[in-house]
């Protein structure tokens, strides 16, 4: 059992973002990760859509005997999750936007979060939000067409440049001191939201958090790989293996997959 891989999936490659830190924390643990970039962005798509292809994805990674699946896109999580759990028998870890460490610590009382528009829609967004938001101001902003050009490969072009500035403006104005990553797209955003954002804005994302989460289920349910040589891991798309290649170390090769 405990050989057995981590699945992984993503509408796309974002969920990459995950699987590092998840490659990073847990080093001898087999993974198999799913872009379903050929459906990208599930974030315009409606929750039945969005639960139908996580169900298509899920299914793929169980057939492929995973012993644990972690849905690494903030949409698939706040829509599909709660079907998945009912539905199998795994154990799922989702991702969700880090709201509660950013308003914790926020000094100036002002959170920028910037996902897809079928995250800031769902009812698990919002449930989550209330429950922790206390006396922040939260600024959401729909990152509409980032995915898209990540998906392109043009992740720091300056199209993105020229899209991401009106996106951060009203958080500016509202004088953010955290900057809420709620897309596994987005972290690959880096280089350019550190050019665009003054220094004392903070970016956090929930990468490390699920890897954490991970970890501690598969110790709960005594699912940990023991092996104490390097896992092995495979990556599968449906669409641009390139784009996909480019975002990992040139030891992993991605294959295509029409699935
Ligand atoms: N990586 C996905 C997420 O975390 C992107 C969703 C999309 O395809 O729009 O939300």
């Amino acid at each position: 059992m405990n050989t057995q891989a981590i699945g992984i999936f993503d509408s796309g490659v974002g969920g990459t973002s995950v699987y590092k830190e998840i490659e990073a924390l847990l080093p001898f643990e087999n993974t198999i990760y799913l872009a379903d970039s050929a459906n990208a962005p599930y974030g315009n798509k409606s929750a039945e859509d969005i639960l139908k292809l996580s169900i298509k994805n899920t299914e793929y990674l169980l057939n492929k005997n995973c012993k644990l699946i972690v849905v690494a896109c903030n949409t698939a999580t706040t829509n599909a999750i709660k079907v998945l759990r009912e539905t199998y028998s795994i154990p799922f870890i989702g991702i969700e936007p880090a709201i509660k460490p950013a308003s914790l610590n926020s000094k100036t009382k002002a959170v920028g979060i910037l996902a897809t528009k079928g995250t800031l829609s769902s009812d698990l967004f919002h449930k989550t939000t209330d429950l922790y938001r206390n006396d922040v101001e939260v600024i959401e902003q729909v990152g509409e067409g980032i995915v898209q050009l990540i998906e392109a490969g043009e992740t720091l072009s300056d199209t993105m440049r020229t899209l991401l500035k009106p996106y951060l403006k009203p958080m500016l104005d509202a004088n953010i001191d955290y900057l809420v990553l709620g897309c596994t797209h987005y972290p690959y955003l880096l280089p350019l939201l550190l050019e665009l954002l003054p220094k004392h804005v903070k970016i956090i994302d929930s990468g490390e958090a699920v890897a954490r989460q991970t970890k501690a289920i598969l110790e709960q349910q005594n699912l940990l790989n023991t092996s104490t040589k390097l896992g092995h891991h495979e990556f599968f798309t449906n669409g641009s293996t390139k784009v996909m290649q480019a975002l990992l170390n040139e030891k992993h090769t991605v294959k295509f997959l029409n699935f």
